[in-house]
């Protein structure tokens, strides 16, 4: 029945535009922002070591899982989760699990977007030279940082402190370019678009970071030095193997940077040609992701900001909120230097074409839910996806707290929830010998035998692990808070988790009654 219209897919043209356009959507804001963030806060070396081990026992699996599990769908003319959970399960429950493979991605898209605007505004604001500057004679890192976070306080709006944001004119500006180039590349579609698209961004991507890169290795200060940054980063401690947070971190950071447990990687691999290799492109392209985020990633702004603060001052940026590094910390140091605004604006550049080629992931399911399940038309199935997103996206700009409960739910726990879903219907449900024979099908490398067990076994147990650990340990204290805000940030997910509920079983009753496949 579906294979009818697996031909009509618009399938990726290249096996190179493939790579890129899968790195393209893992490599985003999570390897410059949230990477260095996250291992900063935990340990630096201390953090490298589970992470490389979150890497090979969930990250390589669940990479592996989405991939073949999306090829497997496409080829029978689904690309969202509802519907290639139930092609390998035909029951309510896995379509009712695989809503929350749309929704997670559409949640974490609509505040990606807004913050990937605000690389866009602030690569504008260091071009026309209206960023901020140095205050003269500074010389303690507050005084350094001091006009660049009153500077993103007033971006955003949200120096009141109140409980509404009121974003500045070129926060609204650059929000409604950036929906503009989303909505551009989503419209051309999977080859023509993001395909296009990513075969140009990533390139440019890796040369932008590079002399960034060039400029930070040359760093020294009286606090510290470029190498001693990358000490920091890699002297492994192994005593953090003892602490459950930073187990948790390192695995979530995993699942952010490569983009799993969203649902996203199963849409982009279900317009993999049939009969083209999963094992050694999937890997590939998850090669390259950690390539940019551990040498790339790792090596800006965790060193430069331990050169220019010392090892206590850069951990302590880190810890003073997510966005700290990036948006004020970097942008000081550079500003500091020769040709600094140059930098800056380099720097931002840099992570707006990293958030644009993954936002574009982020959205294209519930664009490709439309397409498959309902037989709407890509054009309109992006209009009215962009539009649902217009909309939302106007509580993360004004109602605070908004963006940070948005991203506990569906960018922390969702992801690791819906990981766990995904394995166990692939390894368990669909079986492992089912699985197995489907991932290294017409692969160009055999998956070493010992990821069967890794996949059947040990990644399930780990996330089994880590959502009970935050089970106890974060979600009481999540449950406690109570501003208004937060309510109806929650009540609005509910909302948006609720409708596709509602249409998912509303595609499966048109599609039962015999309107196509
Ligand atoms: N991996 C992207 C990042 O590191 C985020 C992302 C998630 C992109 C899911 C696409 C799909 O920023």
């Amino acid at each position: 029945m579906g294979n009818k219209i697996a031909g009509a897919r618009d399938l990726w043209q290249s096996r190179t535009g493939l790579i890129l356009a899968m790195a393209g959507s893992a490599i985003g804001l999570g390897n410059f922002l949230r990477f260095p963030v996250q291992a900063a806060e935990n340990g630096g070396g201390a953090f490298m070591v589970p992470y490389i081990i979150a890497f090979v026992v969930v990250g390589i699996p669940l990479m592996w899982c989405e991939w073949a599990m999306g090829r497997y769908g496409g080829a029978r003319g689904h690309g969202t989760a509802p519907a290639v959970f139930a092609l390998i399960w035909n029951s309510p429950v896995a379509r009712f699990l695989g809503v929350i493979g749309l929704w997670v991605p559409f949640v974490v898209a609509i505040y990606y977007v807004y913050i990937e605007s605000w690389t866009l505004g602030y690569s504008i604001h260091f071009l026309l030279g209206t960023s901020p500057k140095l205050a003269a004679g500074a010389d303690s890192a507050k005084e350094y940082i001091e006009p660049f976070s009153v500077f993103l306080g007033t971006y955003i709006g949200a120096s009141g402190g109140g409980n509404i944001f009121t974003p500045s004119l070129t926060a609204l500006v650059a929000l409604g370019i950036t929906l503009a180039l989303n909505f551009y590349i989503l419209y051309r579609g999977i080859s023509r678009g993001i395909e296009v698209f990513a075969k140009f961004a990533l390139p440019a991507l890796f040369i932008m970071a590079l002399v960034l890169l060039v400029r930070v290795v040359t760093i020294k200060t009286d606090n510290g030095s470029f190498i001693e940054g990358l000490n920091f980063l890699w002297n492994p401690d192994f005593s953090a193997l003892k602490s459950p947070g930073v187990w948790v971190a390192a695995a979530g950071q995993i699942f952010f940077t490569l983009s799993l447990g969203f649902g996203a990687m199963i849409t982009y691999a279900s317009y993999i040609k049939p009969e083209q290799d999963v094992t050694l492109t999937g890997l590939t392209s998850a090669t390259l992701n950690e390539t940019a985020e551990v040498i790339l990633g790792g090596s800006i702004a965790i060193p430069a900001a331990v050169a220019f603060f010392g090892v206590a001052g850069a951990v302590s940026i880190a810890k003073s909120g997510a966005f700290n590094l990036g948006f004020v910390s970097l942008p000081a140091i550079f500003a500091s230097m020769p040709a600094g605004q140059f930098l800056g604006f380099l720097w931002f550049f840099l992570l707006f074409f990293a958030g644009l080629t993954s936002s574009v992931a982020i959205t294209q399911p519930v664009v490709t839910f439309f397409q498959d399940e309902f037989g709407i038309k890509r054009s309109s199935s992006v209009i009215i996806t962009m539009g649902i997103m217009l909309v939302s996206v106007l509580m993360v700009i004004f109602i605070n707290q908004t963006l940070d409960e948005w991203d506990f739910w569906a960018g922390t726990i969702g992801i690791v929830i819906f990981g766990l879903v995904e394995v166990l219907i692939f390894m368990w449900v669909f079986g492992g010998g089912n699985a197995w024979a489907e991932l290294n099908r017409d692969g160009i490398i055999r998956v070493p035998r010992v990821f069967y067990y890794i996949m059947r076994y040990i990644t399930p147990l780990f996330l089994l692990v880590i959502i009970g650990w935050w089970g106890v340990e974060l979600l009481p204290g999540e449950l406690q808070k109570t501003s208004w805000t937060i309510w109806v940030s929650r009540a609005y997910l509910v909302l948006l988790f609720a409708v596709l509920t509602v249409l998912v079983f509303l595609a499966n009753r048109r599609k039962s009654a015999g309107h196509g496949s």
